[in-house]
C-alpha cells in the first residue's frame, strides 16, 4: 500500500493558480523527497495533502483512503504527522511541557524515547521554547510530531536556517525515522543532503513535477543539481570533505 498518493492536484490561493496537476506517491516505509526552488509550490503541495489548502481538482489518497476533502484533524488522526515550515513551538512553555501538548496516539514513541533520540532536549527539558537554539527548536518540532506515532511524517524544510553541523544531525534523524519504518515525505532546498538520505525524489517547478526518479540517480546528475540548487549546491560541494 502507498502511504500517500496524490493525483492531478490543482490548488489555488484565491485566483492564483499554484499547483498545475501535481501527482506523486510516497511508498510505505520509504523516504521520498520533494525538491524545488523558492516558490515552486512545495509547501502548497503539503498543505493540500494535509487539507489546509484543499485542492480544487485532483485526488489525495492516504493509506488507501480518499481524503481530498477531509478536514486536517481527520487526516492527522489517520497517522499523518506534519512539521510545518518555521518551527511552531510554544515559546513560553518548557521543552517538557511542549512535548506534553500533542494528543497521543498509541505506539512506540513516548517522551522517554524521544529523549533517547534527542539527548539535547533532555538536557534542556526545563528550558522554555524561546531559550532554545534554532536546531533545538527544530528537534523539538520533530519530537512533538513523533509523539503522535505517525505512520507517515511530512517535514517542510527541517534544515532551514540551521548551521551546517546541526543540519547533518537533522538529516541523520530523518533517515533514522525511515529506518524505524515510518514513511517520510521530506521537502527540502538542501538538494545534496536530501538526495543522500532519500529513496526516491521528485522535483517541482512552477507548480509542476518536472522530474521523478530514484534519489541515487538524480544525485549523479550534477547538471540538474546545479540548476536546481544553484548557490546552495555550490556551498555544499565546497564543504564536502575531500574523499
Ligand atoms: N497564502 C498565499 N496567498 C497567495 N499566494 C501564495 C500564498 N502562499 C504562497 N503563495 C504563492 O504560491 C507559490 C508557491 O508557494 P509555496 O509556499 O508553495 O512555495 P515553496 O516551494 O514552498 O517555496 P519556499 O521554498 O520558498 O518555501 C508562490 O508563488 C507563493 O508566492
Ligand atoms: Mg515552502
Amino acid at each position: 500500500m502507498n502511504a500517500i498518493e496524490i493525483e492531478g492536484l490543482h490548488t489555488y490561493y484565491g485566483k492564483s493558480h499554484i499547483l498545475h496537476g501535481v501527482s506523486l506517491t510516497v511508498e510505505e516505509g520509504r523516504l521520498t523527497t520533494l525538491l524545488g526552488r523558492n516558490g515552486a509550490g512545495k509547501t502548497t503541495t503539503m498543505r493540500s495533502v494535509m487539507g489546509l489548502t484543499p485542492a480544487r481538482e485532483g485526488t489525495v489518497r492516504i493509506f488507501g483512503r480518499e481524503t481530498t476533502r477531509w478536514p486536517s484533524f481527520r487526516i492527522a488522526a489517520l497517522g499523518v504527522g506534519y512539521v510545518p515550515e518555521g518551527r511552531r513551538i510554544f515559546p513560553n512553555l518548557s521543552v517538557e511541557e511542549n512535548l506534553k501538548v500533542p494528543l497521543e496516539r498509541p505506539g512506540p514513541w513516548s517522551i522517554p524515547r524521544v529523549y533517547e533520540l534527542f539527548p539535547r532536549l533532555q538536557e534542556r527539558k526545563l528550558n522554555r521554547g524561546r531559550q532554545l537554539s534554532g536546531g533545538e527548536q527544530e528537534m523539538l518540532s520533530i519530537a512533538r510530531a513523533l509523539l503522535l506515532n505517525p505512520r507517515v511524517l511530512i517535514l517542510d524544510e527541517p534544515s532551514q536556517g540551521l548551521a551546517p553541523l546541526i543540519v547533518r544531525d537533522v538529516f541523520r534523524i530523518v533517515a533514522e525515522m525511515r529506518n524505524e519504518g515510518i514513511s517520510v515525505l521530506l521537502v527540502e532546498q538542501n538538494v545534496r543532503m536530501s538526495l543522500e538520505i532519500a529513496d526516491y525524489a521528485y522535483v517541482l517547478d512552477d507548480g509542476m513535477i518536472v522530474h521523478a526518479g530514484p534519489a541515487a540517480e538524480l544525485a549523479r546528475d550534477e547538471e540538474r543539481i546545479q540548476s536546481l540548487a544553484g548557490a546552495t549546491a555550490e556551498e555544499w560541494h565546497e564543504k564536502e570533505p575531500a574523499a
